[in-house]
């Protein structure tokens, strides 16, 4: 039986998710969690494996990680659906999908765990664009499902860092643009105006991540930007 304290990672097959799986497993026993399967988790650095969709209750979810594993040290919760859209697209179906994936299922994982760890912590990825106007990307339409979705997170950190510390820090990780081959040219040029220069490595958020587990003891309450200074 390993004797390393173990992080629950969500999203570990998608561009963030596997670089903090390849990041955080230097030091802790990672149990990955994939979604549908269309970005199934790659790596063979993960402790244990677990598929689980959560466009249905993530109270099954919890309950599964409870029952095998017991409660984790740690909590990265790092899956997500991105959604462009406009007003035509509003629809109760559209919203209730979104926000069950983006917002729901974090809220009740960050809650319920965060309630039977005895100390820890738990980081939620949200995105800069829902700390700024929605029109933050110019060549990015977000839904209004995603902005909402995101701002909910946003605002759930100081309210689940209240309710779970001292012993349980929440923080969160907000990305801008990250590089990835999914960007279209109008991206990258757009990366390229921000004062950084570039879009954000997924190697960066994951490091980015590690310290906040490893290393910021004084963190919580809090959402840190890594925008590239948008
Ligand atoms: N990449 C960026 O530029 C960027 C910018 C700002 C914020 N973020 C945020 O950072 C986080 C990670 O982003 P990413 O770029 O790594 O995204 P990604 O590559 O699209 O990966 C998303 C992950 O979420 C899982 N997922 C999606 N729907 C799911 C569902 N119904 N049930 C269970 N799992 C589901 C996916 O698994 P399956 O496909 O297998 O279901 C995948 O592993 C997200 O919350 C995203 O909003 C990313």
């Amino acid at each position: 039986m390993s004797e390393r304290l173990k992080v629950l990672v969500t999203g570990a097959g998608g561009l963030i998710g596997s670089a903090i799986v390849a990041e955080l497993s230097k030091h802790f026993d990672i149990i990955a969690h994939v979604g549908r399967g269309r970005n199934g988790y790659r790596g063979n650095n993960a402790f244990a494996i677990l598929s689980y969709d959560f466009s249905k209750d993530a109270e099954e979810f919890v309950n599964l990680v409870l029952r095998r594993w017991g409660p984790p040290w740690a909590v990265v919760l790092s899956h997500g659906i991105y959604e462009e859209g406009g007003v035509e697209d509003v629809s109760t179906e559209n919203l209730l999908r979104v926000l069950r994936i983006n917002l729901i299922s974090n809220l009740v994982i960050a809650s319920r765990l965060g309630a039977v760890m005895d100390e820890g912590v738990i980081v939620m990825l949200t995105d800069v664009v829902a700390r700024r106007r929605p029109w933050l990307y110019r060549s990015l339409r977000p839904s209004l499902a995603y902005l909402v979705s995101k701002a909910g997170l946003d605002y759930a950190v100081a309210w689940l860092a209240k309710e779970l510390g001292p012993g349980v820090r929440v923080v969160g990780i907000a990305p801008g643009w990250v590089r990835s081959n999914r960007m279209k040219e109008t991206h990258m040029r757009e990366a390229s105006e921000s004062p950084l220069g570039r879009p954000v490595e997924p190697e960066e958020v994951a490091r980015t991540v590690a310290w906040v587990i490893r290393e910021a003891r004084h963190l919580t309450g809090i959402v840190i930007e890594l925008s590239g200074g948008l």
